[in-house]
């Protein structure tokens, strides 16, 4: 690999230009341009404006993450359904806001637990809304089985570590299985029917195909208040698409589209964004892990949480290593089980590593 020393790669994620050309950068246009405050929103007059105010809703950006809850009691379903929808589409293209406002939106983030405590505290509590959790690791280390859990999981009430919603799940290497989620569902409790229709599913079939799955989620999104949007795996159609180093940039370059459009959903819809990748081999790395995730720098940049999957001796037994976080500890490990429950503690006695 090369280092990657482009002007791209030391920007931020939130700064990166929108690809003018794309259909997205008109609508994009016609948004930004179109709700610059609260009053601009249809449905919104003063009265309406002025009780958003009093509930700490002042800016268009706060409203997309807003608790559908709060805002029906106070302005009945049909407004308060109109004017979330609105504030979400203009947060899905928007590229830039001020700070003050991210302030705002990243105090509604929320948390969903994976099951096994030990990887939620690793986590900061959980798999985080409004950004993307990357697990990664060799094939076998339990990465899909992460991805199940966390779907019937975000169904969870929020007192057991759920958001009360539903999940997108975009499965690249036809390994996501309806039973194992009525599994999970059964375990926790759940009627399995009623978990198996909250998750909503889709097989990509070519990388063109998964990112126009992404490009057309929104709809989805509100229909079935998703919370949690899973890409299991995310490279794996354009590894074996773009081969070569003459392939490279524009396989980057969609990649980067792609990863953007999923931030970009996670943040309008205060849902967590979860990703799973596979490794390769690191020919560099003489003390550190001899394998490193697949994707290049653009992956590292936007992926906002890495976590490194693999085995352990123990069978059903995986250690996970927190590699990147912009806020938590980095290189601390946890072990986790595997069971035909679901993701689980390991007991005490038998962390054997
Ligand atoms: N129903 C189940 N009960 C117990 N273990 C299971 C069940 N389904 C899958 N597993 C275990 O999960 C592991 C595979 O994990 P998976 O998430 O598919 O790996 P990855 O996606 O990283 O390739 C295997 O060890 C398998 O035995
Ligand atoms: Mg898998």
């Amino acid at each position: 690999m090369f280092p990657d020393f482009s002007l791209e790669s030391l920007i931020p994620v939130m700064m990166l230009p929108v690809d003018e050309s794309s259909e997205e950068a008109e609508v994009e246009e016609e948004y930004i341009s179109r709700y610059k405050s609260v009053e601009d929103l249809p449905g919104v007059g003063p009265a309406t404006a002025e009780k958003l105010k009093k509930l700490g809703y002042t800016t268009v950006e706060s409203l997309a993450t807003a608790s559908m809850k709060e805002l029906t009691q106070v302005l009945g379903d049909k407004t308060a359904h109109s004017i979330v929808t609105e504030a979400r589409k203009q947060l899905i293209s928007i590229p830039f806001m001020r700070a003050d406002e991210y302030l705002k939106f990243r105090s509604t983030i929320e948390r969903i637990t994976t099951g096994c405590r030990k990887l939620d505290s690793l986590l900061g509590g959980g798999v985080e809304t409004q950004s993307i959790t990357e697990f990664y690791g060799e094939f076998g280390t339990g990465k899909s089985q992460i991805c199940h859990q966390l779907c019937v999981n975000v169904q969870l009430p929020k007192e057991q570590g759920g958001l009360e919603g539903g999940a997108l799940y975009i499965d690249t290497e036809h390994t996501f299985r309806p039973e194992r989620i009525a599994q999970i569902a059964k375990n926790l409790n759940l009627d399995p029917e009623k978990a198996l229709s909250n998750v909503i599913y889709a097989e990509a079939l070519t990388s063109d195909h998964q990112m126009y799955l992404l490009d057309h989620a929104a709809s989805k999104m509100s229909e079935h208040n998703i919370r949690l949007i899973i890409v299991d795996s995310l490279i794996a159609h354009f590894r074996s698409e773009f081969v070569g180093r003459e392939m490279l940039a524009e396989r980057q370059q969609k990649l980067e589209r792609h990863l953007h459009k999923l931030m970009r959903l996670a943040r309008a819809y205060n849902a967590a964004a979860v990703v799973t990748n596979q490794v390769m081999a690191r020919p560099d790395a003489f003390f550190a892990e001899a394998v490193g995730p697949t994707g290049g720098h653009i992956l590292a940049h936007i992926s906002h949480t890495r976590v490194f999957l693999r085995k352990s001796p123990t069978p059903h037994i995986r250690i996970a290593k927190l590699v990147v976080s912009p806020s938590l500890p980095e290189g601390s490990e946890c072990l986790f089980k595997i069971s035909e429950k679901g993701i689980e503690d390991v007991e005490a006695g038998k962390e054997r590593r």
